[in-house]
């Protein structure tokens, strides 16, 4: 097993921006993602790992090797691409064994090789289908038999589920994290799902713009966003600004709304926020960390009356979006479809002291 560096990596293509100063070492074995919207830059630097591109600036490092110029047949990476990239008129044995035959290997071993990655995908058996007689589904585990089939130091994948829909993208999920803990390969994964991101990964690596905004496992990256951005792009989050009344004992005042008075732990803020008195501040609050109330707890810390505007129930919880004043709120509780309250409806909402993140 082998680590990654990225030294201070950047690319530009002409005038537009690529990527910008990329800097992480992602850890032998890791399951290492990166996640952002379409356009940040998570294929070029996934691209520029496998040496597709070659960095502007900066450095590539596999473990001590500095890999920065070497070209991509020199790397011992194995590549999965969002569209399969297979060969339509070939079987899957002949996709799988591509590389082996470029690497010139010898026929029985070959087999043996191309064999057992099919048993490593559950594709025994159609070694002799052609492509084009696959599912997706099917289709996208030969790619990735064919990426691994030359075991390589590390497997970079570039968005592999998205032509998938959703039941076969969670099952293909589900298996390529399998075989990651399996091999013990170290992974390199690019998504703009958060929560394929957060349900596979050991670490994350956001993106916006070509620039990395946090770095972290997927509890830290979802309970101490850095900034507004990574909150509000990693799962829901409420977003409310209000000014600090009072900072006492380890406790922040904020003021919301005449009505509304949050108090939350100072410990809970971003490195970027600095908290004072009188200072501007904007919480973040995951909508299933609010509760409901009664209208009897209402005036006790952290509660506030709202109005229902709209409630939907998806199975697994109650989502209320709500208005408290002037303040919108979002809402989630789970397993209450028997109580759900509809719109025009009064509820009160209580916020766990402990629940609140404070950002800039
Ligand atoms: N070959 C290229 N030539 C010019 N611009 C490119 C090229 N590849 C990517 N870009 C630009 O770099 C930025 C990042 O693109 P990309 O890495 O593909 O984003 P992502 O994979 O996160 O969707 C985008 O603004 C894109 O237009
Ligand atoms: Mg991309």
């Amino acid at each position: 097993m082998i680590g990654v560096t990225l030294d201070r990596v950047s690319k530009k293509f002409g005038a537009a921006k690529g990527v910008e100063n990329v800097d992480v070492h992602i850890k032998p074995g890791e399951f290492f993602t990166f996640l952002g919207p379409s356009g940040c830059g998570k294929t070029t630097t996934l691209r520029m790992i496998a040496g597709f591109y070659y960095p502007s600036d900066g450095r590539i490092l596999f473990g001590e090797q500095n890999v920065t110029n070497m070209p991509p047949n020199k790397r011992n990476t194995g590549m999965v691409f969002q569209n399969y990239a297979l060969f339509p008129h070939m079987t899957v044995f002949e996709n799988i064994a591509f590389g082996l035959q470029v690497r010139k290997q010898g026929k029985a071993e070959i087999h043996d090789k191309v064999t057992r990655a099919q048993k490593l995908v559950h594709l025994d058996g159609y070694g002799q289908r052609r492509i084009d007689q696959l599912s997706g589904g099917q289709q996208q585990r030969v790619a990735l038999a064919r990426a691994l089939v030359i075991e390589p130091n590390i497997l970079l994948l570039d968005e592999p589920l998205s032509n998938l829909d959703a039941k076969l993208r969670e099952e293909t999920r589900q298996e390529i994290k399998r075989l990651q803990l399996e091999l013990g390969i170290t992974t390199i994964y690019v998504t703009h799902d958060q929560s394929e991101a957060m349900s596979m990964s050991d670490r994350i690596m956001v993106m916006k713009d070509g620039v990395v905004q946090q770095i972290g496992a997927p509890h830290e990256i979802y309970n101490r966003p850095v900034n507004r951005f990574v909150a509000s792009f990693i799962g829901e989050s409420n977003l409310w600004e209000g000014t600090v009344e009072r900072l006492e004992g380890g406790m922040v005042d904020v003021r919301l709304t005449p009505d509304v008075l949050l108090t939350g732990l100072a410990e809970n803020a971003s490195p970027e926020c600095k908290l004072a008195v009188g200072q501007k501040v904007t919480l973040s609050v995951r909508p299933e960390a609010i509760r409901e109330a009664g209208p009897t707890e209402y005036g006790e810390p952290n509660t506030m009356a709202a109005k229902v505007l709209l409630s939907e129930f998806t199975g697994i919880s109650v989502n209320y979006i709500a208005q408290a004043g002037p303040l919108s709120v979002k809402a989630m509780f789970v397993g209450q479809g028997h109580r759900m309250r509809n719109r025009d409806e009064d509820v009160w909402f209580t916020v766990a002291r402990d629940s609140i993140y404070f950002l800039e």
